[in-house]
């Protein structure tokens, strides 16, 4: 059984669509240890909740330093002894030392086709202001594992979705979590609980990979 850990910030969608596989059976063998907030809000600890998940949250302004945050940050994660991180609309930096404990033990769901659209500055409405400003005709989600960089990771996952002329970001956003985020994040967990999914330097080799 792999357990995860689940880091958000605000409404949870993609924490819900992981909930809902593992109850529909599309995710399997998985369980939830944890889910972690750095704002108390968030919407998705309430969707946790509901979920009977154990919840937990810490935000940088209840600590004196950024290092002291960090090291809460840390010590509430590996209390929970998670096999994986998901990190699903966690807008908090991630601690250098939390990255290097878990390399390739910890991905991310980007709301864009990465190398394009993504790095510093580019997260939630952003991105998609940023596509729809560049006029591109095609964007989309990618799940990638964390490291040290900024979207950067070796990438499990993505998938497409068709950008229309008359989009705001804010239609653009839904699509994309609809088409997209929702559909590739419960599958790489699914993926990666089954034991299928291998990092050969920057590439992931998926067992049995067929594109849908
Ligand atoms: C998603 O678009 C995700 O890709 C981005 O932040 C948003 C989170 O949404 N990084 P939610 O909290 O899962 O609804």
């Amino acid at each position: 059984m792999l357990k995860i850990a689940v880091c958000v910030s605000g409404g949870g969608t993609n924490l819900q669509a992981i909930i809902d596989g593992i109850q529909n059976g599309t995710i399997t063998n998985t369980q939830i240890v944890l889910v972690f907030s750095n704002n108390k809000n968030a919407y998705a600890l309430e969707r946790a909740a509901k979920a009977g998940i154990p919840v937990a949250t810490a935000s940088p302004k209840d600590y004196a330093t950024r290092q002291e945050f960090n090291a809460a940050f840390l010590s509430i994660i590996q209390s929970a002894q998670p096999d994986l991180i998901v990190l699903a609309g966690c807008l908090v930096v991630i601690p250098e030392e939390m990255v290097r404990a878990y390399t390739n033990r910890m991905i991310n769901i980007h709301p864009s086709l990465i190398p394009s659209f993504c790095g510093k500055g580019y997260y939630g409405l952003k991105v998609h202001e940023k596509v729809l400003e560049r006029g591109v005709r095609v964007t989309g989600a990618t799940v990638h594992f964390v490291d040290e960089g900024t979207d950067t990771g070796p990438i499990i996952l993505q998938q497409p979705v068709m950008v229309r002329q008359d989009d705001t970001p804010e239609v653009l956003q839904k699509r994309v979590m609809e088409q997209a985020e929702w559909k590739i994040m419960p599958r790489a967990i699914d993926l990666i609980a089954n034991g299928k999914v291998h990092v050969e330097g920057r590439r992931v080799i998926i067992d049995g990979y067929e594109v849908k």
